[in-house]
């Protein structure tokens, strides 16, 4: 379409920050503190569709107070990485998927769709404007934050006829502090993510915020993570705030939650799902009773868990616990097959294993 050949207007940022500051701010970025010099923003109005793609410097919004997005929460957003290889080149992980899901997020928060071709050029753009801001420490990455949200000036409660579309990228390193071993997770009991007919398979900026007060609560309980049930019978495990979840059974094979609509369709779990049949795991996508993996914990059955997902990697589950209960898995650190699949999925990010399914996009 005439909008996916849109020419995006390059201005460098005209003071970015300097060399040395950058290198300071990269040896321990963290996660999401640590902001780069350019941005991406394109607008969408009804009866003109997409225009105005501009790469330009980082720099606040203004934003009118009765602006749609800061009462009603229409926004949806991505999370991808673009990571450093070997011979100092960028490479980008299965951005389609990305692109493809943002697609699906803004048609279910009823949004106007950006077309997947000008998506994965904004990506582009973004990463060639700041390669310099991907560090080159171990687990390092640029990651890149493309969201869009309803701009239009209105207090009606209707889908609006305007829409921001923007990227920004952040340099960082472990998602957890300190590269913790395992993750402790609460279940929660109070509180679910998503309902059947819900917004949970969407990438929107509301099921995170609906995820808060879990996740507080999780902390209270000196757990790291939250963990949903499904909302119908509060008893099949769901995922957690930010990332789906994989069990490991002692006969080799694995299982994670079915996607129902109420999960996100992570393209980590995907990827996962890909590796693992291609060795000949038994893979089952099925749902799995928090009281089952109790008793599989105890019984040896459960011999690992993991979270998955952009930002987190891969990172062990080491203990479970609610008001009711608690269970540790395995030893508490990564279990065998966890680290395995890790380290594949890891290996073809970083351009150092073969990529037979063509996941990298070298920039
Ligand atoms: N589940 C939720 C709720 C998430 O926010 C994420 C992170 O994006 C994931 C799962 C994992 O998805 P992906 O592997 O595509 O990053
Ligand atoms: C991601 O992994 O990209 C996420 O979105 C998780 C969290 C940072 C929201």
């Amino acid at each position: 379409t005439a909008d996916a050949e849109l020419t995006f207007e390059f201005t460098p940022n005209a003071s970015p920050v300097p060399a040395n500051e950058r290198a300071e701010r990269l040896v321990n970025p963290g996660f999401g503190r640590v902001f780069t010099d350019h941005m991406v923003t394109i607008r969408y109005a009804e009866g003109k569709g997409w225009h105005d793609a501009k790469v330009g410097a980082r720099a606040p919004l203004t934003l009118d107070p009765a602006t749609s997005v800061l009462h009603y929460a229409q926004e949806i957003f991505e999370g991808m990485k673009a990571y450093r290889l070997a011979d100092g080149s960028a490479a980008l992980f299965r951005p389609r998927e990305n692109a493809r899901r943002f697609r699906d997020s803004a048609r279910r928060m009823a949004m106007a769709e950006l077309p997947e071709a000008l998506f994965l050029e904004s990506i582009r753009q973004m990463v060639r404007a700041d390669r310099d801001w991907i560090p080159e420490i171990e687990g390092g990455a640029l990651y890149l934050r493309p969201f869009m949200f309803a701009s239009e000036v209105f207090l009606g409660v209707k889908p609006a006829a305007e829409y921001l579309y923007m990227v920004i990228a952040s340099s960082v390193g472990a998602y957890f502090k300190g590269g913790a071993p395992s993750v402790s997770l609460w279940v929660s009991q109070d509180y679910t993510r998503a309902a059947p007919g819900g917004t949970g398979a969407a990438k929107c900026g509301g099921n995170y915020a609906a995820s808060l007060a879990a996740q507080a609560e999780a902390i209270r309980r000196g757990c790291d993570q939250v963990i949903f049930l499904d909302a119908v019978e509060r008893r099949y495990v769901e995922e957690l705030g930010g990332m789906n979840t994989f069990f490991v059974f002692d006969d080799g094979s694995i299982q994670t939650p079915p996607l129902g609509g109420t999960i996100l369709p992570g393209i980590t779990r995907d990827s996962l799902l890909v590796l693992a049949r291609a060795q000949g795991l038994t893979v089952r996508e099925a749902p799995y009773a928090i009281d089952q993996w109790k008793a599989d914990a105890e019984s040896g059955r459960l011999r690992e868990a993991f979270a998955c997902g952009t930002a987190a990697v891969v990172t062990p589950i080491g203990s479970v616990a609610s008001p009711d209960m608690r269970f540790s898995i395995g030893n508490g650190g990564p279990g065998e097959l966890t680290e395995r699949l890790r380290d594949q999925l890891v290996g073809i990010q970083r351009g150092e294993l073969p990529d037979p399914h063509n996941w990298l996009e070298r920039l």
